[in-house]
């Protein structure tokens, strides 16, 4: 693409383009409901996420001026409850000699009474070379946003390509460190720990040893953080081919998890890299501990270098709902924050037997909810839920018992998403038992899939028509007991007129 209007800035844009791209995004369809969203133009990886003065910052990528990924800025947004989010604007302008091609991905940490955010600055040499910078923009108390007018760290160190980005910052007593993705000169993915008194000096540590030593050629946006007594390192790794059920996306992204990291030697006893979600939706993800002390998930659901159906409606992509990390039986447990009770608004619900048979209840259907549906005393080989069902579309998500796996179906689900990583998703149960827990929240165009109180999830974009709103229940083979409850979520971001 030309590099001109790749790289234009908000400002170039004449009021009747915004007019018009706005105007776009107004018609379109697939507006969400209750997920965060860009105004206009392309969002991508969720930053900073904190807790500050009071209220949750999520601040996310954002190209304004169309819906590929160009200059990115840092856009915010608060929320007082992890549910209603208020636009605030943009909060990262790129700009300076060593940000100029993009403000990158980064981290939030209160200190002094400031939220410090750190980023990467995206940089071009003559020779269009990308260079990388780690760079840092300070918020006070009442949102202004100043950016440091130098770099914090203004080279990669030797044995590293300029792939090097995305700063994810904590503090242990007395130091604060970062852990950033890099990429090593023999193509390989790494992440690298910095560390600091101040926050503004850093010195380079090494590379965080983990036994992944050729697992893809980068990792992107890790994150380092302690839960339950466990480390656990997050990132999103890219060139993984697939094995099986998993990594079936264009890039991956998930855990390694043992006993916390060595801080003087980087070692890290870990056990199998896992996937975060199942679905083909996912990336990015970063964490936050808040107030409550604890530790909150939000991604991007969405994927880089892939065209969705929204793109000629002038916006793209959304984040993920907040959700809550726990430890089960070694493994990382996603669950929906409670908070997003809030949003319910009107319920129904059923509770029947079903004998291989297909069934509907009256109140239970909709395009925007919340549902908690169970399956017991499985005797079927398949059980599963049709849903945003309508003429010719239908979203289907079944169980098989007897392999214990779970597939989301989305071939018929509307408008259409690359073909080329396949429209099946499936994983296997890890645990043996003859019922099964379907958590849904269902958006206009998403869908978030709990399975037994988040021992998997399924994130995944969808894109039916605004009628497509039946819901069916189905036992094939058998019978099966069924309880459902459902409830309409309402809207939960404002988009605030004049946010951009
Ligand atoms: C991940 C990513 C990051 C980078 C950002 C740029 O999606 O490629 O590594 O900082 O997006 O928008």
């Amino acid at each position: 693409m030309d590099r001109e209007l790749k790289y234009r800035r908000l400002d170039q844009a004449s009021p009747e383009e915004l007019s018009s791209l706005r105007k776009k995004v107004r018609l379109s369809e697939w507006r969400q409901k209750f997920h965060v969203q860009p105004v206009m133009g392309l969002m991508n990886d969720p930053n900073g996420f904190s807790y500050y003065n009071g209220e949750y910052h999520l601040f996310y990528q954002w190209f304004p001026l169309g819906t590929f990924h160009g200059l990115k800025y840092w856009y915010h947004t608060s929320s007082k409850d992890l549910v209603f989010w208020q636009n605030q604007g943009i909060a990262i302008e790129p700009g300076h000699p060593h940000d100029a091609y993009g403000a990158y991905s980064g981290s939030g940490i209160v200190k002094d009474g400031k939220l410090c955010l750190m980023y990467t600055g995206n940089a071009r040499d003559e020779e269009w070379n990308r260079q990388s910078y780690q760079c840092m923009a300070v918020m006070d108390r009442d949102g202004s946003i100043t950016k440091l007018d130098k770099p914090l760290i203004d080279h990669v160190p030797d044995g590293y390509t300029e792939h090097f980005r995305d700063p994810k910052v904590w503090q242990d007593k007395d130091k604060y460190r970062f852990v950033i993705g890099a990429q090593r000169v023999d193509q390989t993915g790494a992440a690298v720990v910095y560390e600091s008194s101040d926050l503004l000096v850093w010195e380079f540590k090494g590379e965080i040893q983990t036994r992944l030593q050729h697992f893809g050629y980068m990792w992107e946006c890790p994150d380092y953080f302690e839960l339950e007594g466990q480390g656990v390192l997050l990132f999103s790794p890219q060139g993984l081919l697939p094995v099986d059920d998993h990594f079936r996306n264009i890039y991956q992204s998930g855990y390694i998890s043992g006993k916390p990291l060595n801080r003087d030697t980087l070692e890290f006893d870990h056990g199998p890299f896992c996937e975060l979600d199942r679905g083909f939706d996912f990336y990015a993800p970063q964490t936050m501990l808040d107030e409550k002390d604890r530790r909150i998930m939000v991604g991007w659901m969405g994927l880089p270098d892939i065209g969705y159906p929204t793109d000629s409606h002038g916006w793209a992509h959304c984040l993920t709902l907040p959700r809550m990390l726990t430890f089960r039986e070694g493994r990382l447990i996603q669950q929906p924050v409670p908070e997003l009770r809030a949003l319910r608004d009107h319920a129904a619900e059923a509770a029947d037997t079903l004998h291989s048979e297909v069934k509907s209840y009256e109140g239970v259907q909709g395009t925007a909810f919340e549902m908690i549906c169970e399956f017991q005393a499985i005797e079927a080989d398949v059980v599963g839920i049709e849903f945003r069902a309508g003429e010719g579309e239908r979203t289907v998500l079944r169980y098989e018992s007897g392999q214990r796996k779970v597939t989301l179906d989305r071939s018929s689900s509307g408008a259409a998403i690359v073909s080329d990583y396949g429209a099946e998703r499936s994983c296997m149960l890890p645990t043996e038992r003859n019922s099964i827990k379907f958590h849904l929240f269902v958006d206009i165009s998403s869908v978030e899939l709990f399975i037994n109180d988040g021992e998997e999830v399924f994130t995944s974009r969808i894109f039916p028509k605004w009628n497509s709103r039946n819901i069916r229940f189905f036992v094939q083979n058998g019978s099966a007991g069924l309880k459902v409850e459902k409830w309409d979520l309402t809207e939960a971001v404002k988009d605030k007129e004049g946010a951009e």
